[in-house]
């Protein structure tokens, strides 16, 4: 930590300097009357009494075949001042002459900074007393160690141990593991430690961070996996902590991991530190959840002793969404992809504003990593989208005022409708009026039509603020066609529904009918002059199959926002209707109402000028709607000179490189470690090239956007090796990027190297001075990866997918058959970005 703020240096503590540890014995008849008032309040019915739970465990291991009590109390009580005990996490027993001892004790119940009325910071700092020891609130699981009269040491987790087969069993069995391994390393027995906490009377806690915990594996790999140790507490009532600067002497002596702290002695500075590391989201260079704060707190500073009292802080929004966006731009950076879990919308519009940035200057992104202008970043994103923290935080409810005013783009509309209500005509109009686009699937030919009339409505807002999807969308699997797919494809989109309300049915088939008849055969598919009578009859399934809006379940509470117009009061009224709502909803896309005049003309021009340049020929469509296919179409010509598609895209490494590489990782390793490498050699399953699948083919529908942008980096590449003169079959070199090999993870079906890219392309100029564009080799799969091998044709190479996700989730070992060797040093390897084709 910094030690900046260290009130007093750790490292050259020496053990003279050391206070003396705090001891006091277990007063019996205290025990009995906490007891009592804890069996009380498990048999208490009343609704106002607080809630205990009480839960036996017998101790396997214990001479006298003992047991343990759990007591166990709702969160939400701990708010009280009645409790006999505010410990959270409590065990007790009674030894052989039935006297009762307090087996375990947890701290006591702390609570966030504003939680409660103790921890407003007026009051911390009125009642408090320093040295404020701060530690890292880590996301391990919390696990207690003490020790029994008979020398037995008992492990629990919150709330229980022993063989119980609930979920926390796992928990203290792996704490159990976790410390047998770290006493055996300082030769010391289970006995030795349990008769040491016995004879303090003291439960050590600790926080066991592993790999099965963790989300990010490779942040708590073997190498730093294990008990954290953060405290120890007197098996007392009342709560009593060791100084940390114990707490750490005592993790030295018996094989703990540290837990590093850093002690600050004012109250003002504990505050603006913590307030600053809120504000940047970065501590250390690593993920921060909060703070445990340690002090002593004294209900009455002038006349009541200070007791040893805890505080958090943790951090909340914007801060979490800020945090996220770190971490995203520096994947963005790193390229890798960027994990987005909450505030998808406003975050993904971030990511776009920062990696133009980025891509524009290089030296923010190498100054990024480093922590340099995080803060910066991200106030000249929300100064470009008016927006402050709160609102940016807020920004994924988009039903609110505040997002909607800034609105100045991508807005789909989305008509509810059936034939003839006029929505070609509005569409044209609204073109007239703000040069919006225009897509109508009537127009589309051709097999799978709702994903490429999706497609070109995202398309036509590359080049439009708005864009009406021309479609009936009358029924609501239709609706919820759109509003997905948009949504995958296109997260930022505004969607709105133009509503054509259908109440009085009888009206509205009169005056679509006639507007229908009087169009003729202006239309692609519904041709009322030569084939009236199937009209009729399509128009009749429109309105039977009609499913009105339902705003209040999916998919129409997709819906950012609705305008309700009128199938029978016509297309002016109802163009007047959407501009005046449309400059309601969003002011900064529709600025101004257009004058009545323009309004008039835009849509007699509609109703005059509206003539399709596509005709299809209605088959018989049965209950099928929608229009059919004419038998026959003029097909582009595009398919000539068929070249194959490209089947995958990935980071190419030599062999020589990765040979060199395994053959280093598994020199010092025992025999039993590399026999399934010697196995794979001697049988000739090593692959004979190498190479990081960015992204399949076969996960195109999946990220049809990053396809699209590797079809495309493929294509240049492609075309301007041929400019150059090459005839290589091989397909063209797309960029470099640095491939880091971090673990061998492998079972007896096959052998994988997790891998880190580093993307060096956002940072390099060319060597005319141009910088070059901003590259984002993202990596689809889960776990970036190089297959070594497999044991046999029967198993592919893609299942390294299927065993590096167990491995994230279970981690390595005997049962699952899985083993992991960390890359010395991590080795960095040059690679090449190449497109592999089909076969
Ligand atoms: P489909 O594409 O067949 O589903 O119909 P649509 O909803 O796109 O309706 P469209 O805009 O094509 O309107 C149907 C016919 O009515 C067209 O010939 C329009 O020119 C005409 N029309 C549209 N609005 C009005 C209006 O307000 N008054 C009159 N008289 N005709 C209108
Ligand atoms: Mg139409």
């Amino acid at each position: 930590m910094d030690n900046a703020h260290t009130g007093y240096d750790m490292s050259s503590t020496t053990v003279a300097d050391l206070p003396m540890a705090p001891y006091t014995a277990q007063d019996v008849q205290e025990v009995e009357k906490l007891l009592h008032s804890l069996d009380e309040a498990v048999k208490q019915k009343s609704r106002s009494a607080f809630k205990v739970k009480k839960t036996r465990f017998s101790i396997a291991n214990s001479k006298d075949g003992s047991y343990v009590d759990s007591w166990k109390m709702n969160d939400w009580d701990y708010k009280r001042r009645d409790l006999p005990t505010y410990a959270r996490g409590l065990f007790t027993t009674r030894d052989e002459h039935k006297q009762p001892s307090i087996a375990v004790r947890g701290y006591d119940k702390f609570f966030n900074v504003n939680e409660t009325p103790d921890t407003r910071w007026e009051t911390i700092k009125e009642r408090t007393q320093g040295p404020y020891e701060i530690t890292l609130k880590e996301n391990g699981c919390i696990i207690f160690v003490s020790g029994l009269a008979d020398d037995t040491l008992l492990v629990c987790s919150k709330h229980s141990t022993g063989d119980r087969g609930d979920v926390e069993l796992s928990h203290s069995r792996a704490g159990e593991t976790a410390l047998e391994k770290q006493l055996e390393r300082l030769g010391k027995s289970k006995q030795d430690l349990a008769r040491d906490l016995y004879a303090r009377n003291i439960t050590a806690v600790a926080e066991l961070c592993d790999d099965s915990f963790e989300e990010h594996i490779l942040a708590y790999g073997p190498e730093n996996a294990g008990l954290y140790l953060h405290g120890i507490n007197l098996n007392l009532p009342t709560f009593s902590t060791y100084p940390s600067i114990l707490v750490q002497d005592y993790a030295r002596q018996w094989g703990f991991i540290k837990t590093e702290l850093m002690v600050i002695k004012d109250i003002d500075e504990v505050r603006s530190f913590l307030e600053s590391v809120a504000e940047t989201g970065a501590h250390d260079g690593r993920d921060v959840e909060g703070f445990v704060i340690r002090c002593r707190k004294s209900p009455k500073p002038n006349s009541m002793p200070y007791q040893d009292w805890f505080f958090k802080y943790k951090f909340e929004e914007p801060y979490l969404m800020y945090r996220q966006w770190r971490e995203c731009t520096k994947a963005l950076i790193h390229g890798r992809t960027p994990i987005v879990k909450k505030h998808k919308a406003i975050t993904q519009e971030y990511l776009l504003y920062a990696r133009n940035r980025i891509a524009a200057d290089p030296e923010l992104g190498r100054k990024y990593d480093q922590n340099h202008g995080i803060i910066q970043l991200r106030n000249d994103f929300l100064a470009y989208k008016q927006l402050n923290g709160a609102d940016a935080a807020n920004f994924g409810d988009l039903h609110s005022d505040a997002a909607k005013t800034n609105v100045t783009k991508d807005v789909i509309f989305v008509p509810i409708s059936t034939i003839g209500c006029g929505k070609t005509t509005l569409a044209v109009a609204l073109g007239h009026l703000f040069g919006y686009g225009h897509i109508q699937n009537d127009n589309i030919k051709g097999t799978k039509r709702p994903p490429r009339f999706t497609r070109m409505v995202l398309d036509e807002l590359q080049t439009h603020t708005a864009v009406i999807a021309d479609r009936n969308n009358a029924q609501r699997h239709e609706r919820n066609q759109i509003l997905t797919d948009v949504k995958n494809m296109h997260l930022n989109a505004t969607m709105v529904a133009l509503n054509f309300v259908h109440v009085d049915i009888d009206a509205i088939r009169a005056v679509t009918q006639e507007r229908v008849f009087a169009r003729g055969d202006n239309h692609q598919t519904i041709h009322a002059s030569t084939e009236s009578g199937k009209v009729v009859g399509i128009m009749e399934g429109f309105i039977q199959r009609f499913e009105p809006l339902d705003l209040s379940r999916a998919p129409d509470d997709g819906f950012d926002a609705v305008i309700d117009l009128s199938p029978t009061v016509g297309s002016r009224k109802n163009l007047e209707t959407i501009v005046n709502q449309l400059h309601m909803l969003f002011p900064n896309l529709v600025k101004e109402v257009p004058s009545a005049e323009a309004m008039d003309t835009a849509v007699e021009a509609a109703i005059g000028e509206y003539a399709p340049a596509l005709r299809h020929k209605i088959a018989d469509r049965g209950k099928n709607p929608g229009p059919s296919l004419p038998p026959k179409q003029n097909q582009p010509a595009k398919q000539a000179g068929k070249k194959k598609p490209l089947e995958y895209i990935a980071v190419h490494v030599a062999a020589k490189d990765v040979n060199a590489e395994l053959e280093r990782a598994f020199r010092g390793q025992p025999a039993a470690a590399s026999r399934f490498f010697r196995q794979l050699q001697q049988t000739r399953r090593v692959q004979p090239e190498f190479h990081v699948t960015l992204m399949h083919r076969a996960s195109a529908k999946e990220h049809p956007e990053l396809w699209a942008h590797y079809i495309k980096s493929h294509a240049d590449a492609e075309a301007a090796a041929t400019a150059a003169g090459s005839v290589s079959i091989t397909p063209a070199e797309i960029s470099k990027l640095e491939v880091q090999l971090e673990r061998l993870v492998f079972d007896s079906q096959l052998m994988a190297i997790v891998v880190r890219l580093i993307n060096k392309d956002i940072s390099s100029q060319a060597e005319d001075g141009e910088i070059q564009e901003w590259t984002d080799w993202t990596c689809v799969n889960k776990v970036s990866h190089i297959t070594v091998g497999t044991r046999n044709d029967s198993v592919k190479p893609k299942e390294s997918n299927k065993l590096l996700t167990r491995w994230l989730d279970e981690g390595s070992t005997e049962k699952n058959g899985i083993t992991d060797i960390v890359f010395e040093g991590k080795p960095i390897l040059q690679g090449v970005v190449r497109g592999v084709l089909s076969r």
